[in-house]
């Protein structure tokens, strides 16, 4: 096993940045939510130096984790955010970000919330459809604003990862298929208050191969120089998306990282003479993903008769990815212990059999030891419900043993208020 840099033993103790999780445990309850400043802040560096001989936009995609205190910091180190609803918005406005600087995507905007973005100043619509287009530009008009654009174009490849995350199939709702885009395009570039800026594309999440990329880099530049020689206009900008995949396995699964994926795209992009763009990337997994560890008490040990069940205080309303995509997140106990290892399903207390987090893992536990529920900074928190009437955890994040807490958690009382409300009408 091969743990990140900011998450070592110190002794026998698990610590991240430094600080024990058991004693995090201790002060803010259990399930907890930790975050390593220093990892996220590392891998913006890395996409930064990449991408250093290029013009190069990074937006980061707000849905991976929205926590203020973690946009915060992406805003901080100079990323712009890919959004796909207001109310992603609201929480970067809440935080002081420019909304030039935020791209929308997304495949069911409403007329509200194109309203609220045009007149917010928007940097780009990623457009996923001409029915969208057309509401669009009559909302563009209505306000007497110019909406900057770019087609979301679906380039028909497989990105070899689980069907529920793959987005650039031609059977996927995402896009405009590739074959019909040039027809839209210059359909676009005649609306009055429509000024296209650049092409979208996002073929899907959690990718470790370079290969669909690579295919993706070929489809978007024949498309860009086709629209251009059509067109007679020229395109700003390529937005490739997001899907840089990360290691779940600690050490034991291939791993791309930006250089590489930088390396491989972009003599693709110049191959074709198109070195004049800007490149956009609208990462969030490889961001803020390993960044995050959930800390969860062992609450019961459990023998069936096939099966050993580990029950922990986290549940599939917390860490929903195993439930929904058989993620594999690793799990390990925060303190090196003599107990005999023993192979269990670890799984939390929610009534569905679906609310498991790990399968057939080797662990030396008791009961009211901790567990450390790995990589689970992305699509975790963000995903989070509060099914079984089980308020969402606590979060803290970690910089060089400073310790801040940027969400309180969820009471009883916060769930329960929009209802009583009503109740007292
Ligand atoms: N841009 C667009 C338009 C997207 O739809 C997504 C993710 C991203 C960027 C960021 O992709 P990333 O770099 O994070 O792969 N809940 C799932 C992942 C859903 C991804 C949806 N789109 C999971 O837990 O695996």
């Amino acid at each position: 096993m091969n743990l990140p840099a900011h998450l070592q033993f110190l002794g026998d103790q698990l610590t991240l940045e430094g600080v024990s999780l058991d004693s995090l445990a201790k002060t803010y309850g259990t399930p907890l939510m930790v975050y390593s400043h220093t990892s996220i802040q590392q891998a913006i560096h890395e996409y930064q130096q990449a991408f250093t001989r290029h013009k190069m936009r990074l937006c980061y995609a707000v849905k991976a984790n929205s926590n203020l205190s973690i946009l915060k910091l992406c805003q901080g180190l100079g990323c712009g955010f890919d959004i796909v609803s207001i109310g992603e918005l609201k929480r970067l406005q809440a935080i002081g970000v420019s909304a030039q600087t935020v791209v929308f995507s997304g495949v069911g905007k409403t007329a509200l919330e194109m309203r609220e973005a045009l007149k917010a100043g928007i940097g780009c619509f990623n457009v996923e459809s001409e029915a969208e287009l057309l509401v669009l530009q009559s909302i563009a008009q209505e306000l007497g604003l110019v909406a900057k654009i770019s087609l979301r174009v679906n380039p028909d490849i497989d990105a070899q990862t689980h069907p529920y995350i793959s987005t650039g199939l031609k059977n996927n709702k995402f896009g405009i298929a590739h074959t019909l885009a040039i027809d839209l395009y210059l359909k676009a570039f005649a609306m009055p208050y429509i000024q296209v800026m650049g092409i979208d594309c996002h073929i899907g999440s959690q990718i470790t191969e370079l290969a669909p990329f690579m295919s993706a880099a070929h489809t978007l530049s024949k498309l860009i120089l086709q629209i251009e020689k059509e067109s007679g206009q020229s395109l700003q900008h390529i937005d490739f998306g997001g899907g840089l995949g990360i290691d779940y396995y600690a050490g034991t699964a291939v791993d791309i990282n930006p250089t590489e994926l930088f390396s491989a795209v972009l003599p693709i992009f110049q191959d074709y003479g198109l070195t004049d763009k800007t490149f956009f990337i609208e990462p969030g997994r490889s961001i803020v993903a390993n960044s995050g560890v959930c800390v969860t008490q062992v609450l019961y040990l459990k023998e069936a008769e096939e099966k050993n069940f580990c029950i922990v205080d986290v549940a599939m309303n917390d860490l929903p990815r195993p439930a929904m995509y058989q993620a594999y997140h690793h799990i390990l106990a925060t303190r090196k212990s003599l107990w005999p290892a023993k192979t269990y399903d670890v799984v939390g207390p929610v009534c569905e059999s679906g609310d498991w987090l790990g399968r057939d893992r080797h662990l030396n536990v008791q009961p009211q030891n901790l567990l450390a529920i790995l990589s689970t900074g992305a699509y975790c928190s963000s995903m989070a419900s509060n099914y079984n009437t089980r308020p969402r955890m606590a979060e803290v994040m970690v910089h060089q043993s400073q310790v801040q807490l940027i969400r309180h958690r969820e009471s009883l009382d916060d769930i329960l208020r929009p209802e009583l409300a009503c109740l007292a009408q």
